[in-house]
């Protein structure tokens, strides 16, 4: 197929194709620039469309094409250009983020006063960074009232309703169905399994401690998958192939959903750890493959409960742990006496909005 060929100053060639060109065409007919929407009806474009001219604009900025359905004189942006030069498939996972142990983290790095990150946009950009990089956050000197956990959802994006509400603000409480209201200790998990969209951020606010343990645990899944990708990547590849089912069933509600433990983007970057051993619904493989799953969980289960992979910490009042769900598994050490906690969920991809918007990319 035919296009416009672009030597770029450093010697680089690129060709763009002309269809590829007149689809991303923004003159007022092709492209709503209020809304960043494609007017255009790209499958009534001519397939063997051609350019009738293209200039390179006098200060090198932009080239102008004119096409025959119409728009004269489109201008295209020479970093537009830049930017498509070569094959690249839209990033949806972060290259900030650094896989961590309890050895190797920087747990000074994760700290920050709730005053600085709520102080201004830098502030809440430096504070998305941290969990963006981590994949968690503490926020120290935070008021103790469930208030403030709406006022720093809504900093982010929204409150996510979920089975359980919106925000909740909860004490042991053995009467609920979930494993997560008893005071037993926990191992580490994802929340929501059982939800075709789990849960990305989940806010962990400590309103009032009295009592002893109840630590909050946390295990990077980034590095357990790092680790069994060269340790074990038989396990590895297991894990990123079968989609293992998460089931919720009480309170008048049965939601199920499966995907794999690893789940990949385009580029094979682990884009979303789902791991729940309690919330596992059951379910039966061809012998060979469940055995591999087995022996693949086996692996990945006691990588997350290895004391030398877990961070671990007591929160106390005024502490808000916020973490991301589709990346840390989380759990917690069991306690006596009583502790009460606020907190809620917020959607994975406002967070990854608010970032996108902090940072004014296009
Ligand atoms: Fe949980």
């Amino acid at each position: 197929m035919a296009g416009l060929d672009v030597v770029w100053a450093n010697g680089e060639k690129a060709r763009y194709l002309w269809f590829w060109l007149r689809d991303h065409a923004l003159d007022p007919d092709s492209y709503d620039l209020r809304s960043s929407q494609r007017e255009l009806y790209t499958a009534g474009v001519d397939p063997a469309i051609r350019a009738l001219a293209a200039r390179r604009r006098a200060d090198g900025r932009a080239v102008e094409i004119d096409w025959p359905d119409g728009p004269q004189g489109v201008t295209y942006d020479a970093g537009f250009l830049w930017r498509f030069r070569a094959p690249a498939p839209a990033a949806l996972t972060s290259d900030r983020r650094e896989p961590w142990s309890r050895l190797t983290i920087a747990e000074a790095a994760t700290e920050l006063p709730y005053a600085k990150a709520m102080a201004d946009d830098a502030g809440l950009r430096r504070f998305l960074e941290t969990i963006e990089t981590w994949g968690f956050a503490v926020l120290t000197g935070t008021p103790p009232k469930l208030d403030l956990v709406a006022e720093l959802a809504r900093k982010i994006g929204y409150v996510r309703e979920t089975i359980f509400g919106g925000l909740w603000e909860f004490e042991a409480n053995e009467a609920q169905a979930d494993s997560a209201y008893t005071p037993k200790s926990l191992r580490p998990h994802t929340d929501a399994t059982y939800s075709n969209d789990a849960p990305g951020l989940q806010i962990l606010l400590c309103v009032e401690y009295r009592a002893e343990g109840g630590d909050s645990v946390l295990v990077d899944g980034l590095e357990i998958g790092r680790r069994l990708a060269a340790e074990q990547p038989a396990d590895y590849a297991t894990l990123g192939r079968i989609a293992v089912p998460g089931r919720y069933m009480g309170d008048g509600v049965y939601l199920m959903a499966e995907r794999p433990v690893f789940r990949h983007d385009r580029n094979g970057r682990i884009l979303q750890i789902s791991f729940n051993n309690y919330d596992r619904a059951p379910f039966l493989l061809p012998e060979a493959e469940m055995a591999a799953f087995y022996r693949a969980i086996t692996a990945f289960d006691r990588l997350a409960n290895a004391p030398d992979m877990q961070w671990q910490r007591g929160l106390r009042p005024g502490d808000l742990l916020i973490f991301d769900n589709w990346r840390l598994l989380h759990g917690r050490t069991a306690f006596v006496g009583s502790r009460r906690m606020a907190g809620c969920y917020l959607n994975h991809e406002d967070f990854e909005s608010r970032l996108r918007v902090l940072r004014g990319k296009s």
